[in-house]
């Protein structure tokens, strides 16, 4: 197969950004994982199931029909590629990604688009579980200070500027702290990833310091 890039990190430290150029720069497929959590966590709430009824979510999860695209996400036909974002989402999400049948679903699907190598994941357990030997595996991380100003920036840009500092530190803590303690795959740096402190870095530099590490 070919190589594989794995970018892990929590939320808000730039991955999604970073990941896709990287892929764009090196002709490889970009692959959103926590797109795929977001837009089951979307039909969750859209079919009115409780978040904590796994059985139903279980169910839900496996017949479901999910299509990523460079810049699309498509579940059961809708195009929820902007409603995955919102703040109803943003805030279940890790709830919804700790169940076991979510992850087992979900994760075999990213086995399925890896098979052959030739691309950018980008994720929480990339490096340390979906993609154990990827060849490249970095670990983004950033000051919750900076990465709660990155999302003000990106919440302005939609045109949402009543939404404070404080709340994006107290709702990416939130996030980072279920995602780091639940028992399956929880967000951790894997031995052998190269971390990167962006706090620092612009975008560009960040990207060139991982091409330039997938070239050497
Ligand atoms: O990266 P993003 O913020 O879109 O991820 C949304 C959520 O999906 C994360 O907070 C986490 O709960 C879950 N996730 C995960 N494993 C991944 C990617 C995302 O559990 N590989």
């Amino acid at each position: 197969r070919q190589p594989i890039v794995a970018i892990d990190g929590p939320a808000g430290a730039g991955k999604s950004t970073v990941a896709r150029k990287v892929a764009e720069s090196l002709g490889l497929i970009y692959l959103d994982t926590g797109a795929m959590y977001r837009a089951v966590t979307w039909l969750v709430l859209e079919t009115g199931i409780k978040t904590d009824d796994e059985p139903a979510i279980a169910e839900l999860v496996s017949q479901c029909d999910l299509k990523l695209t460079n810049s699309q996400v498509l579940i059961d036909g809708h195009d929820v590629t902007s409603q995955i974002r919102s703040w109803e989402v943003t805030d279940r999400v890790s709830a919804i990604a700790a169940l076991p049948s979510v992850r087992r679903f979900l994760v075999e699907i990213q086995h399925q688009m890896g098979q052959k190598g030739g691309l950018v994941a980008e994720g929480r357990d990339i490096g340390t579980n979906v993609f154990p030997d990827a060849e490249i595996k970095i670990f983004l991380t950033a000051s919750i200070q900076e990465r709660a100003r990155r999302r003000q920036q990106d919440l302005i840009s939609q045109g949402q500027t009543e939404v404070s500092l404080s709340e994006l530190e107290l709702a990416i803590e939130k996030r980072d702290r279920q995602d780091s303690t639940r028992s399956l795959a929880p967000l951790l740096k894997a031995d052998d990833a190269i971390e990167i402190d962006t706090d620092k870095l612009t975008v560009e530099e960040v990207i060139a310091q991982i091409v330039g590490l997938y070239r050497k």
